[in-house]
């Protein structure tokens, strides 16, 4: 992997390159000789790391603790790996849970990112370091969330191609050191395909499609909602925005998926986006489906977040 570090405004190139030996840091002031404590997982590198974690291939990421329980269950009963087993399995946390609940099922570690960016950047932050330090090798990171669609109705699963900042550049932007850096947040194109086929094969109940997704700061203003406390723009400005998206080839809105995809890129994570929509935006703003249909949109996502473990974790043993 190259890569040249950015200036003030400038744009920072990386490479993709598929992982195929240990997660990678980026950081030459992590020693390996002084303990890195992990604070928010509530784990340290003085721990035995490697016993617990060498072996993940997958770390799976949803925004409640809620979505990381129901996954880390669902895996216990639908992981090809433990087909056969004599007794059933159980999950129980790892680490503290404050701030993010972890479980490992085999290969798989469940864990939510809570919502929004800042979260998921101190997750993201962690969570490589922690396999980083187990020496686990060949690790796919996969986000599976909820999302505003945007020509796309509730229930339809988006697998993203390229997240967009809010200036809808296809770049996460944060500010470093006082300074703006900017990184190119797209998704490998071979792993949306391989999903979507998986998708296809195993799930063809479920409406699958490919796009970019906006990764926005803000549930309300931030995504144009008419909804929000404070509201100082139009009706005709919002959709003249959802319809700019649109033209841009972008499906659907939510909070992560910039920051996800540039941080997995810059390290050489395999990463995906599996989100689905909630509801189509052009149509409203509000969350209206029932409790059963907003349940069901989630297992359909999850679902095809499975299936591709599965097919990935029976041709690569
Ligand atoms: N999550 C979002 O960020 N926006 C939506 O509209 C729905 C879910």
């Amino acid at each position: 992997m190259s890569s040249s570090s950015s200036s003030s405004s400038s744009t920072t190139t990386t490479t993709t390159t598929t992982t195929t030996t240990n997660v990678k840091i980026q950081n030459e002031y992590l020693k390996n000789d002084e303990t890195d404590y992990l604070y928010h997982l509530g784990l340290d590198s003085s721990m035995d790391l490697k016993s617990m974690f060498s072996d993940v291939r997958f770390v799976c990421m949803g925004g409640s603790a809620s979505r990381a329980l129901k996954i880390a269950q669902r895996l216990c009963k639908e992981l090809n790996v433990f087909e056969g087993l004599p007794a059933g399995l159980d999950v129980a946390t790892i680490g503290k849970t404050e701030r993010y609940s972890m479980y490992k099922v085999g290969p798989v570690v469940s864990v939510n990112h809570g919502m929004g960016m800042p979260s998921l950047s101190i997750l993201l932050h962690e969570t490589t370091k922690l396999l980083h330090y187990a020496g686990a090798k060949d690790v796919m990171f996969i986000r599976v969330g909820t999302s505003g669609g945007i020509g796309i109705e509730g229930g339809t699963v988006l697998l993203t191609t390229a997240a967009l900042n809010g200036e809808l550049d296809e770049l996460f932007t944060l500010y470093v050191l006082g300074e703006k850096r900017q990184w190119p947040a797209t998704i490998d194109a071979d792993v949306v395909e391989e999903i979507r086929q998986v998708a296809r094969a195993q799930c063809p109940s479920v409406k699958v499609v490919t796009g970019k997704t906006l990764g926005t700061d803000c549930f309300y203003e931030g995504q144009g909602r008419l909804d929000g406390a404070i509201c100082e723009y139009t009706e005709h400005d919002k959709f003249a925005f959802l319809k700019r998206l649109h033209a841009l080839g972008v499906c659907n809105i939510e909070m992560e998926a910039s920051l996800f995809a540039a941080f997995t890129r810059r390290l050489g994570i395999r990463a995906a986006l599996i989100n689905v929509a909630l509801l189509n935006r052009l149509h409203g703003d509000q969350v209206t489906s029932t409790s059963a249909q907003l349940s069901q949109f989630t297992d359909d996502a999850i679902s095809i977040m499975i299936a591709y473990i599965n097919s990935k974790l029976t041709n690569q043993g």
